[in-house]
């Protein structure tokens, strides 16, 4: 009871914000977004009324696809940076702007490039893939890239058997138990997805048993052991509207649980814990992002050296 109340109060809360400040602001985006050619991804996670706005809502793969194939000349990115950064790699002639310029990822920061090449020094025969979770100075050191919705796809097609996985050491671990390949970890962890314990899979499985419960590859191998499926934002939505099952339990950041309500009105959806939270994917509002548009910030930039060479771990990724 206090879970479903707890849930329902965060999407009300949504709903209440589209006040009549919050309209004038969609007007402004709306007329800025012609005038600059622009178009705007967000993340899954992101609020509720920035992904009503958004002219694509999806996964870190979907989005850098989206990204490498648009012709619009400004991607407001409503994400974290080392999304914003990898639309800047794939996209060089294009103005990519972040609208927070504090929106990181701390898993992107558990790793530096002189961290990595340290330890590409130990390990020279291993093969680097590296978690678009990552900055472009990581991605240019490594060979390849993964995001959560390809991981086992990248590892199976590469020939060498031995991996460095950085900087995700849970997503490593659950590849490693997907493929045969022998994994080299990086001890680095996303906090919101690492805060979800066995218990909280446990009490949510007693409180909803009918539930399939649906968790993220950058959670505990513990706790991906208790769930039905383990699957990337774009593929739980996929596996929600196929599913014939009515309810879910979702082990992911909540923001995904307003497309899930909005894509099956008819099932329901209930997080795993309150505490997915992330507090990045939540600093993007609709007056951040009229003021990215109006002031053209906060714009991405990359040394055009490390751009090139993490195009083409990114570029890898893309024809697997
Ligand atoms: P997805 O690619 O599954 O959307 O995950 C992105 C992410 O950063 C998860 O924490």
């Amino acid at each position: 009871m206090v879970r479903e109340a707890i849930k329902d109060e965060y999407y009300d809360d949504a709903l209440s914000l589209a006040s009549s400040i919050d309209t004038q602001y969609i007007e402004k985006i709306r007329e800025l977004k012609k005038k600059r050619k622009a178009i705007i991804l967000a993340h899954n996670y992101q609020r509720p009324e920035i992904q009503d706005l958004a002219d694509l809502v999806g996964d870190s793969l979907d989005l850098s696809r989206k990204a490498a194939a648009t012709d619009a000349e400004v991607i407001v990115f409503c994400g974290v940076h080392f999304m914003a950064e990898s639309a800047a790699i794939l996209s060089p002639e294009k103005t990519v702007l972040l609208p927070v310029k504090e929106a990181g990822c701390q898993l992107a920061e558990m790793i530096t490039v002189q961290e990595l090449r340290k330890k590409k020094k130990e390990n020279p025969e291993a093969t680097v893939v590296c978690y678009v979770n990552s900055s472009a100075e990581v991605k240019a050191e490594s060979d390849i890239c993964c995001t959560s919705a390809n991981g086992i796809g990248v590892v199976n097609s590469l020939k060498e058997n031995r991996i460095l996985f950085v900087p995700d050491e849970h997503l490593g671990r659950y590849l490693e138990s997907k493929t045969k390949k022998e994994f080299i970890f990086w001890k680095g962890f996303c906090p919101t997805h690492y805060n979800l314990l066995p218990k909280d899979i446990l009490r949510a499985k007693e409180e909803h048993p009918k539930a399939k419960v649906l968790v993220h590859p950058e959670c505990r191998l513990s706790v991906i052991d208790l769930a039905d499926e383990a699957f990337s934002t774009n593929g739980m939505l996929e596996y929600a509207k196929k599913s014939e099952a009515k309810e879910f339990i979702i082990g992911t950041e909540l923001g995904i649980i307003h497309r899930l309500k909005k894509e099956n009105p008819d099932k329901n959806f209930y997080p795993a814990s309150e505490n997915l939270i992330c507090s990045s994917m939540k600093l993007i509002t609709l007056k951040e992002v009229a003021e990215s548009l109006e002031k053209m910030r906060y714009k991405i930039e990359i040394p055009e050296e490390v751009r090139k060479k993490a195009k083409k771990s990114l570029d890898r990724m893309l024809e697997v």
